[in-house]
């Protein structure tokens, strides 16, 4: 199954919707591997945002994802990446729709609450950037035959 790293920003964090973005991904049936509380700095943030890294906006975003601590998640599921780019919807709050993470719970285009990887190549990366192998625990959940068909698994 796939995986995929989840970043609570600290928009998420400051504004108390910890639990409401983890029953979105619990009630979905995607499974939580990792979990874990971090002090970003600037230097795992240029890692991360090295495509941004030129944008005038940069100091700002790396400001923004310093403020407080963020929660860093690792997510497993049939095509889990996919899926939960689209339950994060679009990156400016205030165009993404409704019913995703984003178009329900921020206005921002910066201060927009979530993380996702955007492909199984960068999850892989973004995960081993964020968790060591021992920070994850790869089980399979008791219902996974109620999560999915058998010729799905
Ligand atoms: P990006 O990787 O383009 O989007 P996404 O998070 O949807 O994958 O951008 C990363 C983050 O950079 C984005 O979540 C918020 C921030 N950002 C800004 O602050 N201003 C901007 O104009 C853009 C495009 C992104």
């Amino acid at each position: 199954m796939e995986q995929t790293l989840v970043i609570l920003k600290p928009s998420c964090v400051e504004r108390g919707l910890i639990g409401d973005v983890i029953s979105r991904i619990q009630n979905k049936g995607i499974t939580i591997i990792g979990m874990k509380m971090m002090q970003l700095n600037e230097q795992i943030l240029r890692e991360h945002y090295s495509h941004l890294v030129e944008k005038p906006f940069f100091p700002g975003l790396c400001a923004s994802m310093m403020a407080t601590p963020v929660v860093c998640m690792v997510l497993k599921g049939i095509d889990v990446v996919e899926v939960f780019r689209t339950m994060t919807g679009s990156t400016n709050g205030r165009k993404a729709a409704p019913g995703t993470l984003r178009g329900d719970f921020c206005m921002s285009g910066q201060a927009n609450i979530v993380h996702a990887s955007d492909s199984v190549e960068s999850a892989k990366v973004e995960i081993a950037r964020f968790f060591r192998p021992d920070e994850i625990f790869d089980y399979t959940p008791d219902n996974l035959a109620f999560l999915y068909a058998d010729d799905e698994l």
